[in-house]
């Protein structure tokens, strides 16, 4: 066996939503340099959030709303009819409703709660449905992004007025996310897609980062007293897209510093 040939997504045609943003960019360099071709699905092309002003890194963009179906597909028709082929698909990008102030469920309305819903679970459940038909001939490899707070409840005793603070509809939505990558694996066995989904702790971007006293807080709450930089995410991604996890399906990779592990 040559280990190194098992990393190897030279030919590959790799799809990362979110791929302009913070986790989501070093995605698409990873699968990159590794060799694929990679194509970025976004609102925004350029992230513009950070001081430093940066395009995503892919070979292809395409303007993707997760909110909406049609949007996924066309999405999938485009880079098909443009490559002839769909080998990994990375639902990375999320969109939140009532973070921060707004928070508080004694106070959030049903359209906020659904809003939140949609951002972070049904907005998988759309691309999985359409990107789907377009993997069924080859097979592939599909990668959710969940999070630590679908596995355990924000500790709201550290969050204050921050903006970071969740609200509830994420968590759940992102629980949800979990479940949905077992039901997909098992109904995309046959045809030799393989989903799993990767699970991040605490990786604040630029922005939040300059909220120094919460970021030790939350540095605290993992085993290795830190926050996650941004590129340690995206192994975890690379080994679920490459044939290095071919007997992998079903499962969830937590990359959390140790968060919800005591
Ligand atoms: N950063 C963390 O600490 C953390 C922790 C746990 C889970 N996660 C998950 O990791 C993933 C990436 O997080 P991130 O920190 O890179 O977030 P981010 O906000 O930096 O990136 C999200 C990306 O999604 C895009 N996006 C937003 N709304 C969209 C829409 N309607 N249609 C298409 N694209 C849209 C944004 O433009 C952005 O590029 C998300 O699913 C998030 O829930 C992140």
């Amino acid at each position: 066996m040559d280990y190194k040939k098992l990393f190897d997504m030279t030919g590959k045609v790799c799809i990362v939503t979110g791929g302009t943003g913070y986790l989501g960019r070093e995605n698409v360099k990873i699968l990159k340099d590794f060799g694929a071709t990679v194509v970025v699905a976004d609102i925004c092309e350029t992230e513009t959030r950070w001081e430093e002003t940066e395009k995503s890194a892919g070979d292809l963009f395409v303007y993707c709303d997760i909110s909406k179906s049609e949007s996924f597909r066309n999405l999938y028709q485009t880079v098909y009819e443009r490559y002839g082929r769909i080998d990994v698909v990375v639902n990375c990008a999320c969109f939140t409703c009532g973070a921060g102030a707004g928070s508080n469920m004694e106070f959030m309305s049903d359209e906020v709660w659904s809003a939140g819903i949609c951002g972070s679970l049904d907005c998988v459940f759309m691309s999985l449905r359409e990107c789907i038909p377009f993997m069924k001939e080859k097979g592939g490899s599909i990668i959710n992004y969940c999070s630590m707070y679908g596995l355990v409840s924000p500790d709201l005793r550290i969050y204050g007025d921050s903006p970071q603070r969740q609200p509830p509809n994420y968590g759940v939505g992102k629980a949800g996310v979990e479940q949905l990558t077992r039901y997909a694996a098992c109904h995309t066995a046959p045809y030799g897609i393989r989903v799993n989904c990767v699970t991040p702790g605490p990786f604040p971007n630029p922005n939040n980062q300059k909220e120094k006293e919460f970021n030790r807080k939350l540095a605290d709450k993992t085993m290795l007293g830190r926050i996650g930089k941004s590129h340690e995410m995206a192994g975890a991604v690379l080994l679920l897209a490459s044939d290095a996890g071919s007997f992998m399906t079903g499962t969830n990779i937590v990359v959390d510093g140790g968060w919800t592990a005591w």
